[in-house]
């Protein structure tokens, strides 16, 4: 056994080491104080016993002397009987003990086992050491009357072996003889001997007993400590295990007391927003990182834990935000633990991220909803509805899964080329553009080149092709034409101001949208066109637009007949340009309402006889706009709206009401301007006489290339028949 063996050894029966030492203490107690007091003791009584058997044998004497006295014995009778008597005394282990007598002269007069030396002088008898023992004897008598002597003598029981003796010996004066008997010390050695024997047996046998239940000891320690050992390991393993659960679980995991502090939270908590367990340990849970910025989630954390405080289980959506405020949805969870008084001791919050899960849903929500949407939408277009319902109904389910500004919706004329804004949902600073040709700004662009464009693509606009847009703020948009049977039909637009709000996903959808508006644009075009071939209808609607013009006439009596000249030489001059029949019909209905605009001009400023003042001529510059106002509700009139809306436009860019330029201008406007300008000039005005006709040709030629668009202006001089350029004139 090493050293550290036996400190192990030790170890295991340490509780037994008192009882080691209490009998290994007795032991030596035993064996060396009292055993060697037992021996002196034990000697001491064997003297004793030996002194006491003496003075009995004397008393025997006594007895026999006292017969001599009173005469009934003689001396020689008694002495004799007395010998007899004490030669048979026996005493002692095997009756071995015995006595003897010998006088004062040396003489030997009893030996019971020397029978040899009875009646002869033993005065030199002399044991194995020289010792002259009857001297002794007699000397110790003559001088003391008894004591005790020490010699070596045969044993009885084996006369061969010399062993050491001490014996007492008395004198009994009257006869002069001395008694002695002794021990063996052999004897009392032998005795003492199995004593120790017996002691020593004992000890050994508590010895081993308790050797024995030592060994049990250490051997059932040693199996109780392989198990501790083995549990200890267990537990150790299964404390690391659960701190490795508690730290690698993707949840976020914290543990707090009773009041709401947090004592510990898991690796994935801490990672989430990038702390140290030292940052967050103790603070109220809801003071912590993961919410603060959010007061809402805060109260709610707070209140669950509250409830969770009274050993309720509570469990909710929450949010968690990251070290960088990113914010994700957890279900959040918080278990009270109980301690042995039923009170909650401790509180366990765990928050799962479900922002994955969140998402899918959203998704799948959403998704359904755009089905539905679209559901709806194909119902409406199966009952006919018109297409400005169906736009609102596009608008407003829109608007449940995207945010949103404006949506407008214009529709195409093919004849001539133009888009008209039909319906605008959503919020708007100004005034929409109520037609658009083919081409021109953001929504005629989608039209011309027949694809989706976005807020990328109109960067390629001039820039007063945007103002709408940017007077509306207008950040993000995306233009959808309306496409069915291969014609374009109109144009869809959404509108947000905020930037890259239109994902891709929106725009995807949107793009479905579009393709069912486009159905509807094309079923509504059937009954247009049903409702345009109805011949009665439209000379009807004719006639009543004849009415119109001549109340208009009536009003401004210098300008009677205008609207009829200046419609029979707009279709002349349209004619010889080679414009289609087809056409016409629309020229002559544009021709017609061509200042119809002027009902909405107060008398004041329209009959005024004098020059228009500045604010005069803002109002007299409205009446293109409100002609088309008037107009435009009419679907049979818009494809005529052209010359009422445009004929004020210069080829320089300078007219109103838009400013347009060169062919930017619709071309009946263009062919009307130099009509009217011609007719008016050759006639009567409230404000003025008629000019001379040299005097207007020059005029109109003058303004060639400024006011109007120089092929226009060939072709009128070809029709008046006059030679191009006109002659100079001079007012006289
Ligand atoms: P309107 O009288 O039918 O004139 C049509 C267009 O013919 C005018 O457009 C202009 O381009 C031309 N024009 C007519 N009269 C004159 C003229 O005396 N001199 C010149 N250089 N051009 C003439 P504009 O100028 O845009 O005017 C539109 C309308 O505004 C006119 O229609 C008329 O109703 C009104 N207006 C124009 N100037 C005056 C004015 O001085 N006094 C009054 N009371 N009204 C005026
Ligand atoms: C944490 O473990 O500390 C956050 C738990 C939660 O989001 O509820
Ligand atoms: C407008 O110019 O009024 C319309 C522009 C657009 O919607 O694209
Ligand atoms: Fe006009
Ligand atoms: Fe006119």
């Amino acid at each position: 056994m090493s050293k550290f063996g036996l400190i192990k050894f030790l170890k295991r029966i340490r509780s037994l080491l008192p009882t080691f030492a209490l009998l290994i203490f007795f032991g030596v107690g035993i064996l060396f104080f009292i055993l060697p007091y037992y021996e002196d003791a034990l000697l001491n009584t064997k003297k004793e016993l030996s002194h006491e058997l003496v003075n009995s044998a004397i008393s025997l004497l006594e007895n026999y002397q006292s017969r001599v006295e009173i005469g009934e014995l003689t001396l020689e009778e008694a002495q004799s009987r007395a010998k007899g008597r004490i030669r048979a005394l026996r005493y002692g282990v095997g009756n071995n003990d015995y006595f003897w007598i010998n006088d004062l002269d040396y003489i030997m007069l009893v030996h019971p086992h020397r029978p040899d030396l009875e009646d002869t002088n033993v005065q030199y008898l002399q044991d194995i050491n020289g010792v002259f023992l009857i001297q002794e004897f007699v000397n110790l008598a003559q001088t003391q009357g008894s004591g005790y002597v020490p010699y070596h003598w045969q044993r009885v029981d084996d006369p061969s072996l010399i062993s050491p003796k001490i014996s007492y010996v008395r004198l009994y004066e009257p006869w002069g003889w001395v008694i002695g008997t002794g021990l063996y010390l052999d004897d009392v050695f032998a005795e003492i001997h199995s004593i120790r024997q017996k002691t020593i047996g004992i000890f050994l046998a508590l010895l081993s007993g308790l050797s024995a239940w030592a060994a049990f000891m250490y051997i059932s320690k040693e199996r109780s400590d392989a198990r501790l050992l083995t549990a200890e390991n267990l537990l150790e393993s299964s404390e690391a295990q659960l701190n490795s659960l508690f730290n690698s679980s993707f949840s976020f995991i914290g543990l707090l007391d009773s009041k709401g502090h947090l004592l510990n939270s898991n690796q994935t908590s801490l990672n989430f927003v990038g702390k140290q367990l030292a940052d967050v340990r103790g603070k109220l849970f809801w003071d912590t990182d993961w919410w603060t910025g959010d007061p809402q989630t805060q109260a709610q954390i707070k209140a669950g834990i509250q409830q969770c405080g009274t050993g309720q289980l509570v469990r909710f959506e929450s949010y968690n935000y990251d070290q960088y405020q990113g914010k994700i949805i957890v279900d959040c969870s918080i278990k009270p633990v109980f301690g042995r008084d039923g009170q909650v001791n401790y509180m366990i919050v765990e928050g799962r991220d479900i922002q994955d899960r969140y998402n899918a849903e959203q998704k799948n929500k959403h998704q359904l909803t755009q089905l539905d949407i679209l559901h709806q939408i194909d119902n409406a277009i199966n009952l006919r509805k018109s297409v400005e319902e169906i736009a609102l109904l596009c608008f407003t389910q829109l608007k449940k899964i995207y945010s949103l500004d404006t949506l407008a919706l214009w529709r195409y004329e093919s004849g001539d080329q133009k888009l008209f804004n039909m319906v605008v949902h959503g919020s708007l600073k100004t005034q929409p553009t109520p037609m658009i040709c083919l081409g021109e700004s953001f929504v005629g662009m989608v039209a011309l080149e027949r694809r989706v464009m976005t807020a990328q693509d109109a960067k390629r606009l001039s820039n007063n092709h945007l103002d709408f847009i940017e007077q509306e703020e207008f950040l993000d948009f995306v233009g959808f034409p309306l496409i069915s049977h291969g014609e374009i039909q109109g144009v869809m637009e959404v509108f947000n101001r905020r930037a890259d709000s239109l994902d891709e996903e929106m725009r995807n959808y949107l793009y479905v949208v579009a393709g069912q508006l486009a159905i509807a644009f094309d079923n509504a075009t059937l009954v247009n066109n049903l409702q345009r071939s109805n011949l009665e209808l439209r000379n009807a609607y004719d006639r009543t637009l004849e009415g119109w013009a001549k109340a208009l006439e009536l009003r401004d009596k210098e300008t009677e007949d205008h609207s009829e000249r200046v419609t029979e030489l707009t279709i002349k001059l349209a004619r010889s340009m080679g414009v289609e029949e087809d056409k016409i019909v629309h020229l002559r209905r544009g021709a017609i309402l061509h200042d119809i605009g002027k009902m909405g001009i107060p008398d004041e400023i329209l009959l005024k006889k004098g020059q228009l003042t500045e604010d005069e001529w803002i109002v007299m510059r409205d009446h293109p706009l409100f002609a088309f106002n008037l107009l435009s509700p009419i679907p049979y009139l818009q494809p005529a709206l052209d010359i009422p809306y445009c004929h004020h436009e210069w080829w320089n860019g300078s007219g109103y009401p838009r400013g347009l330029k060169g062919e930017q201008i619709p071309f009946a406007a263009r062919i009307f301007a130099v009509i009217d300008v011609w007719d008016a000039l050759t006639h009567d005005r409230p404000y003025r006489s008629a000019w001379p006709e040299a005097k207007v040709l020059n005029y109109i030629a003058s303004l060639n290339g400024l006011q109007f668009d120089p092929y226009v202006v060939e072709c009128f001089f070809d029709v008046l028949d006059t030679p191009y350029p006109p002659p100079s004139y001079n007012e006289e």
